[in-house]
Parts: structure tokens; sequence; C-alpha cells
């Protein structure tokens, strides 16, 4: 990374995930990051020494510690938002922006840091301050940001203090995210001005020369602020509609006859199409998908055009989870008082996140039917509903049971051996195995005693 760089101050308002996750890795870039935590327990793990990263994002920790012990003037934290807007050029809005009841974005704490920005600069004085949603928000919140930023200013009689709103969208995935953030595809930056433009061009610099994966320079997009919030909600939408749409196929493929990991790669061969993000199994799961779906969907109603299209993916996703349940009655009949066993619980492989697992979903829908559940998870080990018994291994878990249920495809899985796998075959009481992720193969799986059910996988394969 070049230092010689000039640095930008700048604040990070919210020590999540994305939050964290953009702070730690500017402030290797050689700005002066100032993070900002409201929540007290957060902020004094954080302030300790070694700081306690409260999330599990590979090399996070690391890289916090590194700043903290070898760079503490660029990487420090605070929980008053009035004292880094007085000493910083541009903040990042990384609070959270739950699912509301109706599917809506809830953007009470955007608002909330909003107001208190726009009274901070109040306090300072200070002009041209920029304020940057990082947070995944739906289109028009930067309008709503700048009303609420306004109406602070006017009431204090400081009008005339200009400021900028820019929107630039996180595309971070769970597991890559501090390289996609150091060595990114794109940059999108939606502002108002030339100058918030040019800060931003200043901000992310040091990104793009680094060139860190030895990639091609990323491109920086450069658009208005209502485009930039779209794009990030689109490209969600449209990868979640591309997993919608392949278990769609899956599901005509187990009618008809056909397979779909052929049909998939038969489809992404197609270079305008592409291999990725077409894995048929029980669905999308995560913190991002089914919410920024459903707000997307939420937001194009409110906007005049109720977009049908991705109610029907949400829909599609939901009848993963059940299509399980209905694999497993017709192996094995009624499902009251049965074991089940689910092989993986976090949303997908290489993270502990459960929010929006499938995982959570199927357990659910079994426990309304009265069966009973074991589950074993690599990284996992926190009881993660009512009633569901961890175990420590894929072992254990199998052992007595009456199917297993592969909803996560951890490596780990994978791997097993045909040893183990005839092992834990002979320890079930009705060796039923439902391959949520189509991971092994099915006449090995056979061979080995089980009967395996794929998703929209050929049964005589
Ligand atoms: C996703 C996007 O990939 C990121 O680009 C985006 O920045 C992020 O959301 C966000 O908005 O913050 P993430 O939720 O971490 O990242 O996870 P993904 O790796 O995209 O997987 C999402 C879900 O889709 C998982 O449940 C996964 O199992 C499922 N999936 C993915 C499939 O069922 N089939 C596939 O072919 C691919």
């Amino acid at each position: 990374m070049d230092l010689t760089e000039p640095s930008t101050r700048i604040s990070v308002i919210g020590a999540g995930h994305v939050g964290l996750v953009t702070g730690a890795c500017l402030a290797q870039a050689g700005h002066i990051v100032t993070m900002v935590e409201n929540d007290s327990a957060r902020l004094a793990g954080l302030r300790q020494s070694p700081p306690n990263v409260p999330i599990y994002e590979p090399g996070l920790q690391q890289l916090v510690e590194h700043l903290c012990l070898e760079a503490p003037e660029r990487f420090r934290f605070t929980d008053s938002i009035r004292e880094v807007v007085a000493d910083s050029e541009a903040a990042f809005i990384c609070v959270g922006t739950p699912q509301g009841e109706t599917g809506e974005a809830n953007l009470f704490y955007v608002e909330r840091v909003a107001t208190e920005i726009a009274e901070a600069l109040v306090a300072s004085g200070r002009e041209h301050f920029v304020v940057i949603e990082k947070s995944t928000v739906p289109v028009r919140t930067g309008e709503a940001v700048r009303r609420t930023m306004e109406r602070v200013l006017r009431r204090h009689g400081k009008d005339e203090l200009p400021f900028e709103v820019v929107s630039n969208p996180e595309f971070l995935a769970e597991g890559t995210a501090l390289r996609d953030f150091m060595s990114p595809d794109r940059i999108v930056v939606g502002v108002e001005s030339t100058s918030g433009a040019e800060m931003m061009r200043r901000i992310y610099e040091p990104i793009i020369k680094s060139n860190a994966d030895g990639k091609s320079e990323p491109e920086i997009l450069i658009t208005d602020v209502q485009s930039a919030e779209l794009i990030k909600h689109a490209s969600n939408s449209f990868l979640a509609l591309r997993i919608s749409f392949i278990n769609a196929v899956a599901n005509i493929c187990e009618r008809a006859g056909a397979d779909i990991r052929e049909v998939a790669r038969g489809m992404g061969l197609d270079p305008r199409i592409g291999p990725h993000f077409l894995k048929a199994g029980v669905g999308f799961g995560g913190y991002c998908f089914p919410k920024d779906v459903a707000a997307f969907y939420h937001i194009s109603k409110e906007l005049g055009y109720p977009f049908e299209l991705l109610k029907n993916v949400l829909e599609i996703n939901e009848g993963q989870r059940i299509l399980v349940i209905d694999k497993l009655r017709s192996a094995l009949w009624n499902l009251k008082g049965k074991t089940i066993a689910i092989w993986g619980l976090a949303f997908k492989p290489n993270t502990e996140d459960m929010r929006g697992a499938p995982a959570l979903d199927i357990i659910h829908l079994l426990q309304q039917e009265g069966a009973l559940i074991v589950a074993y998870d690599p990284a996992v080990t926190n009881v993660i509903a009512e009633a569901v018994e961890l175990k420590d291994s894929a072992l254990a878990a199998a052992e007595g049971a009456d199917a297993i249920v592969l909803v996560t495809e951890w490596k780990e899985f994978a791997e097993l051996s045909d040893e183990s796998l005839k092992s834990i075959a002979t320890a079930m009481a009705y060796p039923v195995f439902i391959d949520g992720r189509n991971l092994l193969e099915p006449e090995r799986m056979r061979n080995l005693g089980f009967e395996y059910h794929g998703i929209g996988v050929r049964r005589n394969t």
C-alpha cells in the first residue's frame, strides 16, 4: 500500500460487519479513520488490548489488532459523532438497516445518524462535509438524508453550510469481505457534484492503485445518488433471481428426469450467462439477499411499479425449504417422532452467521411436524433454536437418526472418506440422506448404503 498518497480524515459510523471492514481497510490504505460505535459493550471490547472484534470475518481480527498496535494514530474508536465530525472530512454511514414488518428497510438508525451529523456540523461550523451512505438502503434514501440534515441546519439558522450526500454501496460477501474491499471488481459512487466525486476518488485511490490481487484496476463508476442506490438492490436481487431461477429449473428437472447439475453447467458455458450463482439447493439465506429482495420489492411498490418478479423469487426460495420436508415425508412417511440430523447450520460455509439461515426455516418446519432435531455445524457451537440438540461431529449427529439433511456445503462434509460415510450410514436408524446442496455424488452415496436424494438430481445416476 502506498502511504505517500495524501490521507483523508474519515469517520465510520457503526462498527458492525460492514463498518469494521470499511474502517479497517481504509486505515490500512493509509487514511486516518475514527470508528464510532454507540453500543458501550462492543466499544469497550474494541478498545481493549488486544481488541475484541465481535464478528467472524477471516483476517479481520488480525487486521484490527495490527492497526491498533502499529498505527493507533490512524485507527481509533469513540462513541461521539460530534467529536469525529468536527475532526474529519467525510463520514461513512454503516449502521444497520434491518427488515421491517412488511419487508421495508427500517431506516431509523440512518435518520438518527444523519440528524447527529447535521447537529455536529452546526456545532463545528465545518463546511463541505461529505456524508457517505454505505449501508444498504432503498433508492431515494440519499434524498431523505439530505432533507433531514437540511432541516436540522435550518432550525439552527445554518442553512448556508454546504455538505454533500454520496452513495457508495458495499459489495462485500461474508467470508471474503477483506479481499472484496481491498481488491474490488468495481467501486460504485453516486454523487451530487464533482467535488463529491473528487473526495471519493481520493479515498479509493490507494486501493485502486495497490492492485492487491494482481487484478486489473477496478472500474470506479461515478454516477448520481439514485442510480448508485439502485445498483446495490438490483445486483443483490439479480443474484437472488439467478438462484431462484435455477431452483425452479431443478424442480422441473425432477419431474422430467433431467439433472440440474448438467443443465446448470450447460447454461453457464454460455459466456452471456456465466457459471456463477447457478447452484440449486435449499435456497438462498443470509442477512442480505432475503432482506434486500424484500426491500426492493417494497420500494418498487411505493414507487408505483410493483416488481412482481421479485415476489416470485422469494416464493420459490421459500418453496425450496418446504421441498426438503416433502422429500423427507416421501422417504419416511410421518415425521412425528422421527429424528432428523441437520448437517450445517450457518447460512453458508466459512461463517458462523445464522442470520436468515435456511437451516432455521427447515428446523422450524420439521418441528411443526413433530420431528426431533439434532444438528452439527463445524462453526456454530451455540444452541440456535429451542429443542435442537447440538452434536460435536457429523457422525455423532447421525447416530440413531432417521435421516440426514445436509443444509450447508462445508468442505468437511465434502471431504468425508468412504469409510466415514459407511460408518455414518450404519450408525443411522434409517440411512436417508437429503443433500440440500448437491454436494456429494449420488452414485457414491448409494453405493455406500444411503438412500440419497439431491435437489433436481436424476434419480438413477
Ligand atoms: C451477498 C452478495 O454476494 C455480496 O455481493 C453482497 O455485498 C452481500 O450479499 C451484501 O449485500 O452485503 P453474502 O450474503 O455474504 O453476500 O453471501 P453469498 O455468498 O452471496 O450467498 C448468499 C446465499 O445464496 C447463501 O445462502 C448461499 O448458500 C446461496 N447461494 C449462492 C445459492 O443457494 N446458490 C448459489 O449458486 C450461490
